[in-house]
């Protein structure tokens, strides 16, 4: 069979991002401009400012994916964009600018669900295998999805409040770090002990997970210990809380795992790049005879090349989108292809 390309975009929140995907595995090429310099300024992602820069930045990365691939518009098969979920405005820029490059270019349009985007970047090298259980832990999203084949999700489990990485994040700030504080998070962790005691968290026999309790409680501890006039042992609460997450995110998905008799797991999103938590699910999925997928740290954080090899598999599933596709702040992944 002959060689698939997709030119693939990414912009469903802070990040513009291009790549050039062959087969739905090779990262040909992939461009992305981060906008994170400028929302650590406000703390968080500013709506209103990530569309702007997304605009500004759009056609600067698609046109340097394109040099650095060494190809044209016209060698694609197909353009693919995500659609869903994410900011509204930011969503519609590389939506309407892939559709505008179909259009001029007649190519096919492939809309792309970005948690769809997470899963498929562990097809970036080594192919997935099903039946299998997706773990998708980012910053707006906690979920534990079911998947029969590539192209039917079920979730079985899902966070009742706040999302993982908003939790990180939310912490991060707790304790004055700059936004996206994750990584920082994780840095300060591994300089700690776990020497703070953390509230149980959800253990009930469901697969859903709750972290809004945590966040309160790290901010009250900070709250009331400056207000005593203590100090806080910023890298043993960094420490003692990330074990304390982790250790739900292993124990609910073990839970699903054994549930749903499935031995393949793989794990999705940003807070998948965490050293500590990827390395704590591979030992609990190698104590059940699990085989574990993670993608390399690099596709973990929203980027082009997730959107291009889940875009692949809905060209090859001959799932086209009309040009006239809408974006949407909230579409779960559905029953099959959505
Ligand atoms: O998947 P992603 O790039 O965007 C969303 O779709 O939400 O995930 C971003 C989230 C942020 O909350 C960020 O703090 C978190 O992933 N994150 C991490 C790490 N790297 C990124 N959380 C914990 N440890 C990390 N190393
Ligand atoms: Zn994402």
């Amino acid at each position: 069979m002959r060689d698939i390309y997709i030119l693939a975009i990414e912009s469903s929140c802070d990040e513009t991002s291009a790549s050039v995907v062959k087969n739905g595995c090779v990262d040909v090429a992939t461009v992305t401009n981060t906008q994170i310099d400028t929302h650590k300024l406000y703390g968080g992602v500013v709506p209103e400012v990530a569309s702007r820069l997304h605009l500004e930045n759009i056609t600067l990365v698609i046109d340097e994916v394109l040099k650095q691939a060494n190809m044209s518009v016209s060698d694609m098969d197909a353009i693919a964009a995500t659609y869903s979920p994410g900011l509204l405005g930011s969503l519609l820029v590389g939506l309407e600018a892939a559709k505008a490059l179909c259009l001029v270019y007649d190519k096919p349009f492939i809309k792309v669900n970005h948690m769809m985007g997470h899963i498929c970047a562990n097809n970036i090298g080594e192919k997935l295998e099903y039946p299998l259980i997706s773990l998708i832990i980012s910053g707006g999203h906690t979920d534990l999805i079911y998947m029969e084949n590539e192209s039917s999700f079920k979730y079985i489990g899902q966070t009742l409040d706040d999302a993982v990485g908003e939790c990180f994040d939310k912490v991060a700030r707790i304790l004055g770090m700059p936004y996206p504080g994750g990584p920082n998070v994780e840095k300060m962790a591994k300089e700690g002990k776990d020497s703070y005691v953390m509230p149980d968290l959800l253990n009930d026999d469901s697969c859903n997970f709750s972290f809004s309790g945590i966040k309160s409680y790290v901010n009250n501890l900070v709250h009331n210990t400056k207000q005593r006039g203590g100090e806080i042992r910023k890298e043993d609460l960094a420490c003692s809380f990330q074990n304390a997450v982790c250790k739900s995110l292993v124990n609910k998905t073990r839970k699903a795992l054994i549930k749903y008799n499935v031995k393949n797991l793989c794990i999705a999103g940003g807070v998948a790049s965490n050293s500590f938590i990827r390395e704590s699910i591979s030992s609990m999925c190698d104590s059940i005879g699990v085989k574990v997928h993670v993608p390399l740290k690099k596709y973990c954080t929203d980027n082009g090349t997730m959107i291009g090899a889940a875009a692949y598999i809905l060209y090859k599933n001959n799932v086209f989108s009309d040009l006239d596709t809408n974006a949407s702040s909230h579409e779960e992944l559905s029953g099959e292809f959505n």
